[in-house]
């Protein structure tokens, strides 16, 4: 089954008078379960992708279907063309030349989606500095949806069931010891996986990582890795996996792989035990 799916995604940036096409035409499909890799040298538009599925960012053009939701719904994007990166910075809506955003019904999706079906583990990790590790975890859980049409499987648990969950991940991540750290007090690699353990908090079915091993040495790199991989190979989480990347050590683990350069999509290629399978060569 589909978990991730793009069609035709396009998405271009103003500078200037000028316009940067970060992403064209990108067209691809992930499926539940997959331990998946964006790959492409740097500036070939793989955080950008990634921000689209992720939902901090809208594409200029085409679909994106996440768990079967279509999310703009044969909303006509165009009108976003001048205003990326509109999500989330609400004080632009206040400036009178932006004269259409997308309607709320689909901004209110977005929320909810965002909360219950992805979670994202940023380069620079985004924790809060002044939470501690339990409450930097738990504080996903904390948020409200107020969409009640998207369920969000931990909304059903009561305040104990949150408890254990967030130290079952604790000790999934290895940060028992550190309940009571706050980021500062940690190193790289104990950051990074805070950051995971807040992205599985919300039992979101899909896990986005941009350059998960950039800001970290190659032990730390290696550990962040294989605990990704358990938790993926984990039957009950059947988390699916999706990471931007530069790193052969990563891209070596995964089982599908997209090649992007230059904002396209050139290869797209799942690998059997016995080798590589082309999917497709564009
Ligand atoms: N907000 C923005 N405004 C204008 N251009 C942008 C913006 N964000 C990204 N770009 C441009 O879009 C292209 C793709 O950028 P992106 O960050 O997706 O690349 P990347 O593959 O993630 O690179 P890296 O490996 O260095 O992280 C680049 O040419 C970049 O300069
Ligand atoms: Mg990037």
């Amino acid at each position: 089954m589909s978990i991730v799916k793009l069609e035709n995604i396009y998405k271009t940036y103003p500078l200037g008078n000028q316009k940067v096409e970060a992403v064209k035409n990108a067209s691809f499909d992930i499926k539940k379960g997959e331990f998946a890799a964006i790959s492409g040298p740097s500036g070939s538009g793989k955080s950008t992708l990634l921000n689209m599925i992720g939902l901090i960012d809208l594409p200029t053009s085409g679909k994106i279907i996440i768990d079967g939701i279509d999310i703009y719904d044969g909303f006509d994007l165009g009108f976003t063309h001048l205003e990326s990166n509109r999500l989330n910075n609400y004080s632009e809506k206040k400036d009178k030349k932006i004269k259409t955003t997308i309607p709320s019904s689909i901004d209110k999706r977005i929320t909810a989606l965002r909360r219950s079906h992805i979670g994202f583990i940023f380069q620079t990790f985004n924790l809060i500095p002044v939470l501690n590790v339990y409450e930097n975890i738990e504080f996903p859980l904390l948020l409200k949806s107020k969409n009640s049409k998207i369920d969000c499987i931990v909304d059903t648990f009561t305040k104990k069931q949150k408890e254990e969950w967030v130290q079952f991940l604790m000790e999934k991540t290895g940060l028992s010891g550190w309940k009571n750290h706050k980021p500062a007090e940690l190193s790289g690699g104990q950051r990074q996986r805070v950051a995971i353990a807040r992205a599985l908090v919300t039992k979101a079915p899909v896990i986005l990582a941009d350059e998960p091993t950039a800001n970290l040495d190659s032990t730390n790199s290696a550990q962040i890795l294989s605990l990704m991989k358990d938790l993926n190979n984990d039957t009950e989480l059947q988390t699916t996996f999706i990471f931007s990347t530069h790193d052969s050590r990563i891209v070596e683990m995964c089982n599908h792989v997209i090649h992007i350069f230059d904002g396209k999509i050139s290869n797209d290629e799942y690998k059997t035990g016995s080798g590589i399978y082309k999917t497709e060569n564009r």
